[in-house]
């Protein structure tokens, strides 16, 4: 979607809290989005705590900065209220990675295996799935599954990877990934300890196995966050996408914050999906109410279950 045209003399934060009071709306947005629209939002978040906001809220109006697959949750959890996405568009290369069709193929293929999928799918790949997680309960939700029942995973396999070796539990994988956190450079993030002896790497479990290995801390990224202003060390190298480093200095500003470095000198650390939303596509979905996630009522109805059975373990 292209950046509409916006008359300039408007204060654009003003207008958006004026509609969103008018429209009875509440903005949930990701750790990932720019920072003057993390500014506005009345709901921060990863993945799991921005399902439980929607879960909870009692707005009339969801208006989701985040990509395309949150927003489908929210309304899955919402069939009554309105769920808009400033920009359609923004979508997610694990979910595009799993196509529905090719997913419930493999599912055929493992008739007695639970199915085990990250949120970051789409919304017919959860009404095929079992249960779903997100990088914060992942390991929760793993153990929940009886010893001894196999287990697919999908669709990211640097984070099933990971859970493999942390619950010792054998499961497999989906061999999908994420552009972003695939992006970073185990070279140059060597370099970078070399000269930052004193720093403390931390990972999203997201990022491949030799990244994750020489990780002192690995977590979601609300877990992120936590530790980078709780622990004692004052200096971090942080491998996701930038945009939580704006929490970070917000929450503990007199630490120092270092993006992990990505392969090239492109921009290709920042989620090129969620950055699709600006603040001047968050003024004109709430002025317009458009554009709204549509999903027919079957499939909302057939993920639900799936999601609740996350929601109940978390
Ligand atoms: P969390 O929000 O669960 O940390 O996941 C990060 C992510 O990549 C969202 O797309
Ligand atoms: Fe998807 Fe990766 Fe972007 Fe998260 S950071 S929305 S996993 S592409």
């Amino acid at each position: 979607m292209e950046q509409p045209h916006v008359d300039p003399s408007l204060d654009l934060e003003e207008e958006i809290a004026r509609l969103k009071s008018e429209r009875n709306a509440v903005i949930l947005a990701h750790y990932y989005q720019e920072s003057e629209i993390q500014e506005l939002a009345d709901f921060l978040g990863d993945s799991l705590a921005l399902a439980q906001a929607a879960r909870d809220t009692d707005a009339d109006v969801i208006v989701f900065c985040g990509v395309h697959f949150m927003a489908e949750t929210a309304k899955i959890l919402n069939p009554g209220r309105r769920v808009l996405l400033p920009d359609l568009d923004a979508g997610c290369s694990l979910a595009s990675g799993c196509p529905a069709d090719r997913f419930r193929a493999w599912r055929a293929r493992h008739p007695d295996a639970v199915a085990v999928s990250y949120i970051n799918c789409s919304a017919e790949v959860k009404a095929a799935s079992d249960i779903i997680c997100t990088s914060s309960n992942a390991e929760a939700v793993i153990r929940s599954i009886p010893e001894g029942t196999p287990i697919l995973f999908a669709p990211d396999r640097n984070l099933g990877r990971y859970l493999v070796e942390k619950t010792g539990r054998d499961m497999i994988l989906w061999q999908g990934s994420c552009v972003v956190h695939e992006t970073f450079s185990h070279r140059k993030l060597l370099g970078l300890k070399a000269r930052h002896p004193k720093a403390q790497l931390i990972a999203h479990p997201e990022c491949e196995e030799p990244i994750l290995a020489m990780a002192d801390f690995i977590g979601s990224t609300t877990k992120l966050l936590r530790y980078a202003v709780s622990s004692e060390h004052d200096e971090l190298i942080v491998a996701t996408e930038p945009g939580i480093i704006t929490q970070m200095e917000k929450a503990a500003p007199h630490k120092t914050y270092i993006p992990a470095p990505p392969n090239n000198s492109c921009a290709c650390n920042e989620c090129p999906f969620m950055r699709l939303n600006t603040l001047e596509k968050l003024y004109t979905c709430l002025r317009d109410m458009s554009p709204e996630l549509q999903m027919p009522v079957a499939l909302q109805e057939a993920a639900r279950l799936p999601i609740d059975r996350m929601l109940a373990l978390s």
